[in-house]
């Protein structure tokens, strides 16, 4: 049986709206919706493997605007107060207005993902993400099972 449909309204300015259907045309989505779920699924997905207290790696991406008061002191003082997961970050100036910012976080997967929801919810923020990728376990793990395949 099918879920009931729940009808919701969103409000977009028009070129963000205007980037998105270029975007849901090039992709060959039939509709805006089909799109939009799509996009909450896998933030959902990606939301599941972040929990826990196995060891992770994730790199944190954040894009702002400079100008944006105290911006970059709170980015910065959210890391401090986080030493313990924050393992280096690279600031990059793309331009006059906006900077990159790429941090490499290492710890307990449920607390790299309240850090990196923290950072990239900061006021200000254009644009950031968090991406998973292997640790030492993990990979050692995986090279472990290679070995015993059959040749
Ligand atoms: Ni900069």
């Amino acid at each position: 049986m099918k879920p009931e449909l729940a009808r919701i309204t969103i409000s977009l300015e028009n070129p963000l709206l205007e980037a998105f259907d270029a975007y849901i045309e090039q992709r060959g989505y039939a509709t805006r919706s089909e799109a939009v779920r799509d996009l909450i699924r896998e933030k959902l997905i990606q939301q599941g493997q972040a929990t826990g207290t196995t060891e992770q790696v994730g790199v944190v991406s954040m894009v702002y605007d400079h100008h944006a008061r105290n911006l970059a002191d709170r980015l910065m003082n959210k890391q401090h107060d986080h030493h313990q997961l924050t393992v280096a970050s690279l600031h990059v100036h793309l331009g006059p207005h906006h900077c990159l910012e790429v941090s490499v976080l290492r710890g307990p997967g449920s607390q790299l993902q309240k850090l990196a929801d923290s950072l990239i919810s900061t006021k200000g923020v254009l644009h950031g993400e968090i991406r998973y990728t292997g640790t030492e376990a993990s990979l050692t793990a995986m090279a472990g099972a290679h070995e015993h395949l059959p040749a």
